[in-house]
């Protein structure tokens, strides 16, 4: 018998914005300082956290940033020496990264109007989110992405998480940042592994959103292998613009229901990252992820010849591969068992109907799926003809 009904119902409503900036300690450079002024009464409290890869190859960032909060200090009162956790995927398998975190926010007395701004990776940017996050329920975290994935996508939005063993982003929250401010020169201390590997996500977003930005990948691709500044400044803020607009706009940004659009080519990049413990970086794993799920796209009738070779074209002139060796070991269903299990409820993967137009399917026919995955390993021994047609005209758009 029910005795009573108390209904409760609030929005509250999130703002922030992704700044791209070059230079952002240079003293009189206002943007970091203008962003917490913001906030109220000045000055405010900033802890620093540190990606270890940051921190080796800008061995001066320490002190340009002490020095750049000295120049503000009607603004920013700095809040001792930056916390550096480990850089990569190693930050998200232990919590130990976290504890650091909570200690430092502890012994500096940082509290939930105080700021954090962390400088890093996706992976850094992940783990620290959540345990900004978490610390006193919250604190008001800036984020200083340091990759370009973590510029394009990874920095931008509003999930973070750690790992939970073996499982990708098993833990983590929903939690908006304050700010996110994308500074290009952090990014000229990239491996080249790093500098390619965000730009998988911009032609997976480009893929399921915005056709005339693929047909930019498509003609750009070399520009973009070779990481020609330009190319890779509008190709970074042209997929985080996509990727904020889908969070405001799909009416779901905290992902309440299974449909996943952006996680287009996810389900076996997740699973590869796993099979490999993290040897493939995450973007390595999303382009043959998107080139797996475009395949089966293709083999359902959706795209033409001629898009499944431009996608094919696009990842592997960016210089990516699109077949690891682990992939023989999926297990098709498995993996899409436990997307689904991630996802909750239902199976929910985002395919193509046509370049630029990703729609959601519940079922996922696992033979035709493992055909594709054996597509890749075609395509890797250097049989693109045989896995497409033979047409007269694919040769010639694959020779573009
Ligand atoms: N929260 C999200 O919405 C979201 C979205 C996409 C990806 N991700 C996560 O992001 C992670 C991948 O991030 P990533 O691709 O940025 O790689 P990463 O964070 O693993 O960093 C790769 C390497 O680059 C180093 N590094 C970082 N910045 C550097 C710099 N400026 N100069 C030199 N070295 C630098 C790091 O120390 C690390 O060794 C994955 O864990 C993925 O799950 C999260
Ligand atoms: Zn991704």
């Amino acid at each position: 018998m029910q005795l009573k009904e108390l209904r409760q119902s609030f929005a509250v409503t999130y703002d922030y914005s992704v700044y791209f900036a070059d230079g952002v300690f240079t003293p009189d450079n206002p943007l970091l300082r203008d962003v917490l002024s913001r906030a109220g009464e000045c000055p405010h409290r900033l802890m620093i956290v540190l990606d270890s890869g940051v921190a080796e190859h800008h061995p001066r960032l320490g002190d340009q940033i002490q020095a750049y909060c000295e120049h503000h200090a009607d603004a920013i009162a700095l809040s001792g020496e930056p916390l550096i956790v480990k850089g990569g995927e190693v930050c998200k398998l232990a919590p130990l990264e976290v504890q650091q975190f909570y200690d430092k926010v502890a012994e500096e007395a940082i509290c939930r109007h105080s700021f954090v701004l962390v400088i890093g990776g996706g992976a850094v940017l992940d783990a620290m989110g959540f345990a900004a996050a978490t610390a006193h329920r919250g604190v008001k975290l800036i984020r200083m992405p340091s990759t370009v994935l973590a510029q394009n996508d990874a920095g931008v939005g509003v999930k973070n998480a750690i790992n939970h063993g073996q499982r990708k982003n098993f833990v983590g929250t929903f939690a908006p940042p304050y700010a996110v401010i994308n500074d290009v020169q952090l990014l000229s201390t990239l491996d080249p592994r790093d500098q390619r590997a965000g730009i998988s996500e911009a032609v997976k977003v480009a893929l399921v959103k915005d056709a005339e930005f693929f047909q930019y990948l498509y003609r750009s691709r070399h520009a973009l292998g070779q990481f020609q500044p330009i190319a890779m400044q509008h190709m970074i803020q042209r997929c985080a613009e996509l990727h904020l607009a889908h969070i405001a706009n799909n009416g779901d940004p905290f992902e309440q229901g299974s449909a996943r659009p952006l996680d287009f080519g996810h389900w076996a990049a997740h699973k590869l990252e796993e099979l490999t413990h993290a040897a493939v970086r995450h973007g390595e794993a999303v382009a043959i992820g998107v080139m797996l799920d475009s395949l089966y796209s293709w083999r359902l009738g959706q795209l033409s010849d001629n898009d499944i070779a431009a996608i094919y074209a696009t990842l592997t002139d960016m210089g990516f591969a699109v077949y690891h060796y682990e992939m023989a070991a999926m297990d098709v269903a498995g993996a899409l068992e436990e997307f689904r299990a991630h996802l909750g409820g239902e199976l929910c993967i985002t395919l193509l109907d046509d370049i630029g137009v990703g729609r959601e399917y519940a079922t996922i026919d696992t033979d035709l799926m493992q055909a594709c995955v054996d597509d890749l390993a075609r395509l890797h021994a250097g049989e693109a003809q045989s896995v497409f047609a033979s047409s007269a005209q694919l040769e010639l758009s694959l020779a573009v």
